[in-house]
């Protein structure tokens, strides 16, 4: 029997997309496991949700660190430890080092809510209401794995959304969070059956494994 992908996610906040994670499980439309939620503030939402299913959190603050540098290094002895497949940043506010990025190069997603590489950089509802203040009609989510590049690696999704005439930066997120739950699971199914294929900025999703590992790099 094959090993289930192994995830830890990292998040920030309300954790709604951590949310649509665990509820692809539940549902049998995502062959993946949760091995560890990861945080960087106390008491967030998205640390419940993840003990309620009892997934095994940790929250590594700044302040308990002693500074940016060691809580980015503690950051990184917690996902290598976990020793996960794949690792998803899902509304998580914190910039990994590089040598994490490195570590899980091409093994490594973030969801942003905006079709990047338009409004790239900061967090909900920010890149929001950027689209909004420059009048754009339609807007999204992308999905793309982590380079040290904020918000510029090869793009895995996107999925688009109208732009309403009496849109709020809330309404509109909203809107693409809608988007943002199914586009994230979809995603890392295609690394659960081995078909995401990355050449140089172009990802490709084959129709068949493309071989018995996470994904593969070409080129
Ligand atoms: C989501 O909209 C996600 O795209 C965004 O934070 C929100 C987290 O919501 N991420 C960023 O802005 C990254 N720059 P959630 O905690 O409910 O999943």
């Amino acid at each position: 029997m094959t090993r289930r992908l192994g995830l830890a996610v990292l998040a920030s906040g309300r954790g709604s997309n951590l949310q649509a994670i665990l509820d692809s499980i539940d549902s049998g439309r995502l062959d993946a496991q949760v091995a560890l939620v990861l945080s960087n503030t106390p008491r967030c939402l998205a640390l419940d949700r993840a003990s309620e299913a009892g997934i095994p959190t940790c929250c590594i603050t700044r302040k308990a660190s002693g500074g940016r540098a060691s809580q980015l290094a503690r950051i990184h002895d917690a996902l290598v430890e976990a020793d996960v497949d794949l690792v998803v940043n899902a509304g998580f506010n914190l910039i990994l080092s590089s040598a994490t990025v490195e570590h899980f190069r091409n093994r490594m997603l973030n969801i942003h809510p905006s079709l990047l590489p338009a409004f790239a950089g900061g967090m909900a509802p920010k890149p929001q209401r950027d689209a909004l203040e420059h009048g754009v009609k339609v807007s999204g989510c992308t999905v793309h794995l982590v380079t040290d590049e904020l918000d510029a690696g090869p793009i895995l999704a996107q999925a688009t959304v109208p732009v309403l005439d009496d849109d709020t930066p809330d309404t509109l997120a909203s809107r693409i969070l809608v988007e943002e739950h199914k586009t994230l699971p979809k995603v890392i199914q295609w690394f659960a059956e081995g078909r995401v294929l990355i050449q140089g900025r172009r990802t490709y999703i084959l129709p068949e494994p493309v071989q018995q590992q996470t994904a593969r790099v070409a080129g």
